[in-house]
């Protein structure tokens, strides 16, 4: 299992130790959460932001775009050169478009599916994306609870990359823990994002990390 921490949980005040702690604690993705205040009723960070975290960051940015107007946030963040952008299909009209203008600035393109939104809605999408985001909890907060039917998504979602685009990852979203992660896994989940369980864990950001990687 992949792991990408969400940086919405880190302190935002110490945001440089913060993102270092998971960078040096084995994590595979810096996870950043863009919120508009339109799209999901919470607003996060914009490009002056992510770009002194992608300054201090040792590990490729996963940018999560929660926000209306794809395009123009998709031309925002570009030149911090994340490894990923993911926009929900939700909110874009035209996302075979979009996937495409993403591909020609050289970051890979994702979708994000809401806990209500079939897996078979982007079937038709896979052969040109790199990964899919399943949300497995409504966007908008960090700490709250995991969604069971998101397991039976990805196992639904896995028989479709395998016949579409056998490489085209899976990554879970959204309540994520070490008693969910081995159940994720066994689903055909690669990736899980996690912001509560590993900025607030007991043990330390380092051990929360390891502890998801099954
Ligand atoms: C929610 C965000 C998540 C969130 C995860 O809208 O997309 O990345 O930060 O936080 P936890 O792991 O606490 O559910
Ligand atoms: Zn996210």
């Amino acid at each position: 299992m992949l792991v990408a921490p969400s940086i919405l949980s880190a302190d935002f005040g110490n945001l440089e130790r913060d993102v270092k702690a998971i960078c040096e604690g084995g994590c595979d993705l810096v996870h950043v959460d863009v919120m508009d205040g339109h799209f999901v009723p919470n607003l996060t960070i914009g490009p002056a932001v992510v770009g002194a975290v992608a300054k201090v960051a040792s590990k490729p940015l996963d940018i999560h775009l929660m926000v209306e107007n794809n395009t123009f946030f998709v031309d925002l963040f570009a030149p911090l050169q994340p490894k990923y952008i993911s926009f929900h299909i939700e909110e874009e009209k035209h996302p075979h478009r979009l996937i495409q203008k993403i591909r020609a600035l050289g970051i890979s393109p994702a979708l994000v599916l809401n806990p209500h939104t079939p897996p078979e809605t982007v079937e038709f999408l896979l052969e040109d994306v790199d990964m899919v985001l399943l949300m497995s909890v409504n966007p908008g907060f960090g700490g709250q609870s995991f969604i069971p039917s998101v397991i039976e998504k990805a196992q639904k979602l896995k028989i479709l990359t395998q016949k579409r685009n056998p490489n085209c990852l899976i990554e879970v979203d959204g309540g994520v823990n070490d008693e969910n992660v081995t159940t994720l896994r066994d689903a055909g989940v690669d990736i899980v994002v996690a912001g509560s369980y590993v900025y607030n864990n007991p043990k330390g950001v380092k051990y929360a990390i390891e502890s998801l990687k099954v």
